[in-house]
């Protein structure tokens, strides 16, 4: 459009006057961020070897039991209505069929009933996925070197179960196995856990962003392979609608489009299409990325912390889940 073609624009529209002020900008914003929107992923460990800063992740800690226990109810104080949580397992209890994932006495599901009892008004997901318990590192269980869908569905169905007995808010399967929202979905009806929602990580793109992630849980040395033949092509879109309609089809409550800031994209067209809750995942490097680069001196790291978690509410997410969750919440509050 020529200046001349809006209505009111000539000669000059002084788009400057709206940002003159503080107050002026605040007045205009079109998106707000607060602690709200925010999900804290922690990481928890048995081993107290394991319970320390992750190299990768300079700033994040994994927490045993009584750790993490306190470190949720310090993120509740900040305002975080919910964590979710992922464990670091001895290694001497991977097996190829992922089984303590089915313990109802493992690692995640004694969190999971410390921090209920502690603070029962903190909102608790459960990742539902394979890699952290399984000593192939894939998400499902390989047979001849492929990662088989139906068996892993069954193993991931009794995981999910053990979880939501042991008291968790929310199931979060993010193995990206056919099937297994609807399945999750029947065994928890079945068993009358009717409220445990299901956050569906839809539509999970094979990402090399979840480096870090994978020596948190420790499940990276252990990986054969990558993970091309169940998470999503980077270079596709149509297929994430496609993810996403048939995951709310089967029962999802809530979706998640991940990684976060390379997908913003997705993220929008799935808000924009669906309409239900969408969460976002800043991943593990994506936090690295900012985190040492603000370390090495390259970003104020309050400033690009918080502009890239409002790029998230722009493009349209319900919440977000991030490491920096609390060091944004107390930026937020201040
Ligand atoms: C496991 C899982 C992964 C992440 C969350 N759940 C890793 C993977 O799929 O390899 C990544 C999170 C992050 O990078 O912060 N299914």
């Amino acid at each position: 459009m020529t200046p001349a073609s809006i209505p009111g624009a000539f000669p000059l529209t002084r788009m400057r006057r709206n940002r003159r002020h503080g107050w002026l900008r605040r007045l205009v914003s079109e998106n707000t961020l607060s602690a709200a929107d925010l999900i804290w992923p922690m990481f928890v460990c048995d081993r107290p070897a394991d319970c320390a800063e992750i190299p990768t992740m300079p700033g994040v800690t994994r927490y045993d039991v009584a750790g993490a226990v306190a470190a949720a109810g310090r993120a509740q104080a900040l305002g975080i209505p919910a964590i979710c949580l992922f464990p670091s397992i001895d290694p001497a209890l991977k097996t190829p069929d992922a089984r303590e994932a089915a313990n109802p006495d493992n690692l995640v599901c004694r969190t999971v009933r410390a921090i209920k009892a502690a603070h029962p008004d903190l909102g608790v997901i459960c990742d539902v996925a394979l890699d952290p318990f399984n000593s192939d590192g894939h998400d499902g269980i390989v047979r001849d070197d492929y990662v088989v869908n139906d068996e892993s569905v069954e193993m991931l169905v009794r995981q999910a179960l053990v979880q939501a007995e042991a008291g968790c808010d929310i199931v979060a399967p993010s193995d990206m196995m056919d099937g297994r929202v609807r399945a999750i979905r029947q065994a928890l009806d079945a068993a009358g856990l009717i409220d445990v929602g299901i956050l569906s990580y839809a539509a999970k793109y094979a990402s090399a962003f979840y480096g870090p992630f994978r020596d948190a849980v420790g499940s990276g040395g252990m990986l054969k392979g990558d993970k091309k033949t169940y998470q999503m092509d980077p270079a596709n879109t149509d297929e994430a609608m496609r993810e996403v309609a048939i995951d709310i089809a089967e029962g999802a409550d809530m979706v998640m489009v991940k990684p976060g800031m390379p997908y913003l994209d997705v993220l929008s067209r799935v808000k924009q299409t669906f309409g239900l809750p969408t969460v976002t995942y800043q991943v593990s490097g994506e936090y690295a990325m900012l985190r040492v680069a603000s370390d090495a001196g390259c970003f104020d790291y309050r400033k690009i912390v918080l502009e890239s978690l409002m790029a998230f509410k722009r493009a349209g997410a319900d919440a977000i889940i991030t490491y920096f969750a609390c060091e944004a919440a107390a930026w937020l509050k201040e």
